[in-house]
């Protein structure tokens, strides 16, 4: 049966942990100048419904380093749901290529092409998650000889997208998670419920400091997320204390690390300084989607028997 990521608890905890492991192989290799060609003749679809750097770029060369072929689709190249109806696009794409990687709006678009394509589909950021995103964090923390069993994640901002994936990382892993935000920003109720059910330790603060206080990581994304720039004014307003700076960092613990998943807007959810300390690894989660995504194809492909 194929495999899809659609959220991060779409894998199990042994899974990531394989995951993880396959990707520090295939980094190693690509190090040492010898990429494994694990997908070679394959072609990976990639629908953007939304702009993208990072994502983009990671799965395109990575497919291009497993011996494949990544093509980009523009939203205005298929305009999904509006020339063409989600699951026939799906239908369309799954008797070409191999796999799709998609970053859509709503969810359950994604949802609806994983249900028609008969070939692996991989989430890409979607309003509600970006598994990708905290797959590659968790391996930048496993790197960092980080135990993910036994660390504090403090996430200051928005309850969005990346909380969502933050809070099934803590259901999965079991590490404590502080959500630090303004009031009318909580994350999802019901997949908070959903998280916590599932054995997630997950607490919920207006306070900063609270959720900085001991942490072994500080994590921070854009107070206004793709889809929301109307609201960017009204944002700032209301975020403008939700930042990770000098003072957040002075609570946490000593060896705190700095994340987020960029792009930054300096000097609003993080300052210049902390986002260019020693304690920062942003670029090391950067890099690391390559790796991680290059390992998630690959093994997508195995157990999807593509
Ligand atoms: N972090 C991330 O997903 O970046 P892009 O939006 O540039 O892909
Ligand atoms: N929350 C951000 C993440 C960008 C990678 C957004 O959805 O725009």
């Amino acid at each position: 049966m194929k495999r899809d990521l659609l959220r991060l608890v779409d894998l199990a905890r042994d899974e990531c942990t394989a995951l993880f492991a396959l990707a520090a192989e295939i980094k190693a290799a690509l190090r040492s100048g010898k990429p494994e060609h694990l997908l070679a003749g394959k072609t990976l679809a990639m629908i953007f419904e939304k702009p993208s750097l990072r994502t983009r770029v990671s799965f395109e060369t990575g497919m291009f380093q497993l011996g494949g072929h990544a093509i980009y689709l523009a939203p205005w190249d298929i305009r999904l749901g509006e020339r063409e109806s989600v699951a026939d696009v799906a239908r369309n794409l799954a008797r070409v290529v191999d796999m799709i990687v998609a970053r859509t709006f709503r969810h359950e678009v994604l949802v609806e092409l994983a249900a028609h394509a008969t070939v692996p589909v991989i989430n890409g950021l979607t309003d509600l998650h970006h598994p990708c995103q905290v797959l590659a964090d968790l391996f930048t923390l496993v790197e960092q000889r980080r135990r993910l069993d036994d660390i504090r994640v403090a996430f200051v901002g928005d309850g969005n997208n990346l909380v969502h994936s933050w809070m099934e990382a803590a259901a999965v892993f079991r590490f404590t998670l502080a959500v630090a935000c303004p009031a009318g920003y909580e994350p999802d109720a019901a997949l908070l419920a959903d998280c916590r059910a599932r054995g997630a330790r997950i607490e919920i603060t207006r306070s900063v400091i609270d959720a900085a206080r001991g942490a072994d990581v500080l994590y921070t994304d854009v107070w206004t997320s793709m889809g929301q720039e109307d609201e960017a004014a009204e944002r700032r307003a209301h975020f403008k204390d939700y930042q990770i700076n000098d003072e957040a960092l002075r609570h946490a613990a000593k060896d705190a690390l700095v994340m987020h998943c960029l792009p930054a807007h300096r000097g609003e959810e993080i300052t210049d300084a902390v986002i260019e300390s020693r304690q920062s690894i942003v670029f090391d989660q950067a890099e690391n989607r390559l790796h991680l995504q290059k390992a998630l194809m690959a093994w997508l492909a195995r157990e999807s028997g593509t």
